[in-house]
């Protein structure tokens, strides 16, 4: 009920400023990296496996899509990320030795059940659920488990289970990787010094939230708005576009930034904003001239940017800085001013926000 709303006017604010809390349950214990977080047998498994397979609906399969940007790069093993509803009528082809890793906040979902069984019949028998409920069917139908501490998320659009999902994804990285020899000491403990900042930094991000509230105060009036990133942040830039979508049913597209000259730039204009998530990684000088073309097109763009990169707001470009950098876990902190800027672009819009029209929680038939 209203009571335990607190301070806050609806369960996703709550739940969005939760997050710190939620992330550092998750990280509750965790003083190394060694893949028994997943299960007594999870060595064994993680030894044998040459590839992965992540299936997903929703934001979960956003952040599956995250995971293939740090397994490939970190544990440096290939990974395909499926659609759990694609995935178990296409007749994919795949090693037995893959890990199989559904990713579901509810772990009830049909599609992502149903993945995982036609997965199961085509032999594939290491099975890895990373959810937010202990008790879930999908907790069962799995030989290996992380259940992720966000507590009960009730807010339909995803934000706890998010970033939790996240956090797992990057322990079972960092767990691959020390398997197969890609993880030295010093990193593991550095990689551990930047989980444990997390729930720091993210309070530092969240209150960044009355610049944020300035732009969405722009955005809502908006019928359009384009999402970009590149690397690991286009998948943050496809959650953006979700949340935006689902809660403030404004229509929204997120495109890998570098995809704007082979279509969606046709549509810019002053009428379509584009919001960037553009972190000082090492594709932001691409990023930049992808910009530069919107900008030459008369659309307004909105920058999330990190601590020490070069842009400075302009005529048509706003910026707002993210106060530190960081480094393989920034997916995780961008993805906040995201789920900001749809609550608040929601809220101006006076949208039902917990329960959005035509969606429920937990899709539990296909
Ligand atoms: C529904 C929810 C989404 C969620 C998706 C997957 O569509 O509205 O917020 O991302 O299901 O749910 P799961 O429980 O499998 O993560």
């Amino acid at each position: 009920g209203a009571a335990d709303l607190g301070p806050y006017r609806y369960y996703m604010q709550k739940e969005i400023f939760e997050q710190p809390r939620a992330v550092a349950d998750t990280l509750q214990g965790i003083d190394s990296i060694m893949p028994e977080l997943f299960g007594d047998t999870a060595w064994r498994v993680f030894n044998a496996v040459d590839s992965v397979l992540l299936l997903a609906c929703g934001g979960s399969f956003h952040a599956a899509l995250t995971a293939k940007y740090w397994i490939e790069s970190i544990a440096r093993l290939p990974v395909q990320v499926e659609i759990a509803s694609e995935f178990r009528y296409r007749d994919a082809v795949l090693s037995e030795n893959t890990l199989v890793v559904a990713v579901s906040q509810s772990g009830e979902t049909a599609d992502v059940l149903g993945a995982v069984e036609v997965a199961k019949q085509m032999g594939m028998a290491k099975t890895l659920a990373i959810c937010n409920v202990a008790t879930s069917a999908l907790v069962r139908e799995c030989a290996l488990h992380f259940i992720t501490r966000a507590g009960i998320e009730i807010g339909v659009a995803s934000t706890k289970a998010f970033t939790t999902q996240l956090v797992a994804l990057f322990l079972l990285t960092l767990s691959l990787a020390q398997v197969r020899g890609k993880l030295t000491d010093e990193e593991e403990k550095e990689h551990l010094r930047a989980l444990r900042h997390l729930p720091d930094a993210m309070s530092k991000v969240l209150a960044l939230e009355p610049s944020i509230i300035a732009w969405s105060e722009v955005l809502t009036r908006k019928e359009n708005i384009l999402f970009v990133g590149r690397g690991m942040h286009y998948p943050v830039a496809l959650e953006g576009a979700l949340k935006m979508k689902e809660i403030s049913y404004i229509h929204a597209e997120a495109y890998a930034a570098g995809e704007l000259k082979h279509g969606p730039l046709a549509l810019v204009s002053a009428e379509m904003p584009v919001v960037a998530v553009a972190p000082n990684d090492r594709l932001l000088e691409k990023l930049r001239s992808n910009m530069h073309e919107v900008n030459a097109r008369g659309g307004k763009l909105f920058v999330f940017a990190d601590v020490d990169c070069g842009l400075s707001p302009a005529p048509g470009i706003e910026v707002i800085r993210l106060v530190e950098h960081y480094g393989p876990l920034s997916p995780i902190l961008h993805t906040l001013p995201m789920q900001l800027l749809a609550y608040h672009a929601a809220l101006a819009r006076g949208t039902d926000i917990d329960k959005p029209r035509n969606l429920a929680k937990s899709v539990t038939v296909e």
